[in-house]
């Protein structure tokens, strides 16, 4: 059943909790605002970019387990939608189970994806979904061996990909081209990792000819069963691990895009499954896969709105955050794409607080492009403050337009 839209602000108010708040959340806390849904925006600092456009903004460390529940026991949300990975989810999996809340889209699914170990584990051992050969390693020398293979099992080899089992981002990734970068590898993993958490993903390196996001929907149908859908797949380009340019549709072969609609679906059943087993999980999903040819490999998922999904704001008759928004609520959902258009990020480059942006006047110039800055309190060098969207006939100029116009708008100092 869907959910009773009410009154924000008042007795019959529909409250949904975004658990982080930064450029991703806003999206959301703005298409809630605009169905009326009362919006309370959590982030683990003051003035985070939802928090700034949310009815209620609250400020909790989100991986400490009582603050969580004292939260969530205090305000009573209809719906818990986690934005982030580094959350207390055994204590929304209590909350979910004792009937608290709903988390979005599962507090199984919430945990699952809160570090690479649970997702990567489903997806290859218990869904046996093609990925990139990989080991779990607590040291360097287990990592070596997971390498080397004098572990007992098939060599790693180089290249490979080392990863803290709890980062995004590319926090603390790296990849190995010989023995003499193993060392290097685990020490910039232990200094990237999101907690202090000894434990690395080391993955064999996939040559592929490009990666992809195909958003999914779990949405209800009419007649109250869940239904799955698929926005086209959206193409991107990673630099040292993070999302620096995005667009859409990326062109695939009709049996690759037939594979990879087929893990994610696959992947998506699965977390979408509630505490009885039973279909519920609702809401977007962004699946991450590698192409080459006709071969599709699962690399990674994340249960709500995605990066390179910014795209969608240009290229969608409904964007990734309000196909989130709506799916949510238990409303229909519409995938269409509306034109091909591209993304491209604008970082700070430069450590201050409450910088300012020149050239945004110039950016808007260049032709169907849009702009969202994020509103972000604190800069840093490589911190993604905005992004710029295109939308054109074809993806080609919408990259050039979108990356264009990213170029146009310059952080400066206040
Ligand atoms: N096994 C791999 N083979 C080739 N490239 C990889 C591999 N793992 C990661 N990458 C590259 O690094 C990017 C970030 O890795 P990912 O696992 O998605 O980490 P994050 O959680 O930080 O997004 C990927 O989008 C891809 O470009
Ligand atoms: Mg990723």
């Amino acid at each position: 059943m869907p959910i009773t839209l009410g009154t924000p602000l008042s007795p019959s108010a529909t409250k949904v909790m975004l658990l982080g708040s930064g450029e991703l959340g806003k999206e959301v806390l703005i298409a809630l605002q605009r169905l009326g849904v009362e919006t309370i925006a959590v982030d683990r600092y003051d003035n985070a970019p939802g928090q700034q456009v949310a009815h209620h903004a609250r400020t909790i460390t989100m991986s400490d387990p009582q603050q969580l529940k004292a939260l969530i026991e205090a305000e009573r949300p209809h719906l818990v939608v986690p934005e982030i990975e580094a959350i207390a989810t055994p204590m929304l999996e209590e909350l979910e189970a004792a009937g608290t809340v709903r988390v979005i889209p599962t507090a199984r699914a919430a945990r699952l994806t809160m570090d690479r170990e649970g997702i990567r584990r489903l997806a290859a051992e218990t869904l046996g979904l093609p990925t990139s050969p990989y080991r779990f390693c607590d040291s360097a020398e287990e990592l070596q061996a997971a390498i080397d293979g004098t572990d007992g099992q098939p060599a790693i080899g180089f290249p490979c990909v080392v990863k803290p089992v709890m980062s995004s981002s590319g926090k603390g990734q790296s990849k190995l081209d010989g023995p003499a970068d193993v060392q290097k590898a685990w020490d910039y993993a232990m200094a990237g990792g999101r907690v202090s958490h000894g434990r690395v993903i080391v993955e064999g390196f996939i040559d592929f000819d490009y990666e992809i996001t195909l958003l999914t929907v779990r949405a209800l149908a009419a007649d109250g069963s869940i239904q799955t859908h698929f926005c086209e797949p959206i193409g991107h380009k990673q630099v040292s691990g993070d999302y620096v340019e995005s667009w859409q549709p990326q062109p695939m072969p009709s049996l690759a895009l037939q594979r990879a609609q087929d893990i994610a679906r696959a992947v998506t059943d699965d977390l979408g499954r509630g505490l009885d087993g039973q279909p519920s999980g609702q809401g977007l999903f962004g699946v991450e896969l590698f192409v080459k040819g006709d071969e599709v490999w699962f690399s990674e998922v994340s249960p709500r709105p995605h990066d390179t999904g910014l795209v969608t704001l240009a290229t969608q008759h409904q964007s990734e955050f309000e196909l989130h928004a709506r799916a949510i609520l238990g409303l229909p959902v519409d995938t269409r794409l509306r034109n091909p258009g591209a993304s491209a990020v604008i970082y700070g480059g430069m450590d201050a607080q409450g910088i300012a942006f020149d050239g945004v006047d110039e950016a808007l110039r260049v032709p169907d492009t849009d702009l969202r800055l994020f509103g972000k309190p604190e800069s840093f060098t490589k911190r993604r403050m905005g992004v710029a969207v295109a939308r054109a006939d074809d993806v080609d100029t919408a990259r050039a337009n979108a990356k264009l116009a990213a170029g146009k708008v310059k952080p400066r100092a206040a």
